[in-house]
């Protein structure tokens, strides 16, 4: 079977990225390759982690650009250049322009720290935390032309422990998040992942 080639797009700790990388290392996730990773700013965790173990990292510094639209043209340029399989966005902090989207249909993959649609967009864990539910968790879900809306793959629930701190819930749900992508990048390498519509169906 053909190596699935992956690109990351990564603006913090990494710990997603770090977690899929392990992953591939211990074979849990076989048939892919991660070719290159992408940071929209300079000392990042993704950045350390992928200068230590020789995944190419580029950085395409967003404060330095004149203009979003500079930003999305070099984006652009280098996605285009690397012909990835599939782009994982983790913790990755700028809007995807919708022509990138559009082009990647049904290969780019997100992971959320909400139970998607509630809490879309930025601070998800603190907007759970104000609404003040019960229950909240993580989403794996294919990316589309808005906000966190694309159909979802996976999700996990997280029970948000009586007078929980923003710190707490937070470190709930990426413990979540970890396994949850691990195991939508496996169905994904494997063809396993049918998008109808909204609706993914994961195939046997
Ligand atoms: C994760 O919690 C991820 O779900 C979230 O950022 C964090 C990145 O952590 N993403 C979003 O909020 C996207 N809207 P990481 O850098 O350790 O993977």
């Amino acid at each position: 079977m053909k190596e699935v080639k992956i690109v990351v797009l990564a603006s913090g700790r990494g710990s997603n990225f770090i977690a899929v990388k392990e992953a591939m290392d211990t074979r849990e996730i076989q048939g892919c390759r991660i070719s290159l990773v992408i940071c929209d700013r300079h000392n990042t965790g993704a950045e350390k982690y992928a200068l230590e173990n020789d995944i190419p990292v580029q950085i395409i510094d967003y404060k330095s650009l004149p203009d979003r639209k500079e930003f999305d043209r070099l984006l652009r340029d280098s996605i285009i250049a690397e012909k990835p399989d599939l782009i994982l966005t983790l913790g990755f902090m700028r809007i995807i322009s919708k022509w990138l989207v559009r082009d990647y249909e049904g290969k780019i993959i997100n992971i959320h720290p909400s139970l998607l649609p509630s809490f879309p967009g930025m601070h998800a864990q603190r907007q759970a935390l104000e609404a003040g539910v019960k229950v909240t968790g993580a989403t794996v879900h294919f990316m589309d032309e808005g906000m966190d809306t694309g159909p979802i793959i996976l999700q996990a629930p997280v029970m948000v422990p009586e007078g929980a701190d923003l710190e707490e819930v937070s470190n709930l749900i990426l413990q979540q998040e970890h396994p949850l992508l691990i195991r939508a990048v496996q169905m994904f390498s494997a063809g396993k992942l049918q998008i109808t519509g909204r609706i993914v169906k994961i195939l046997d």
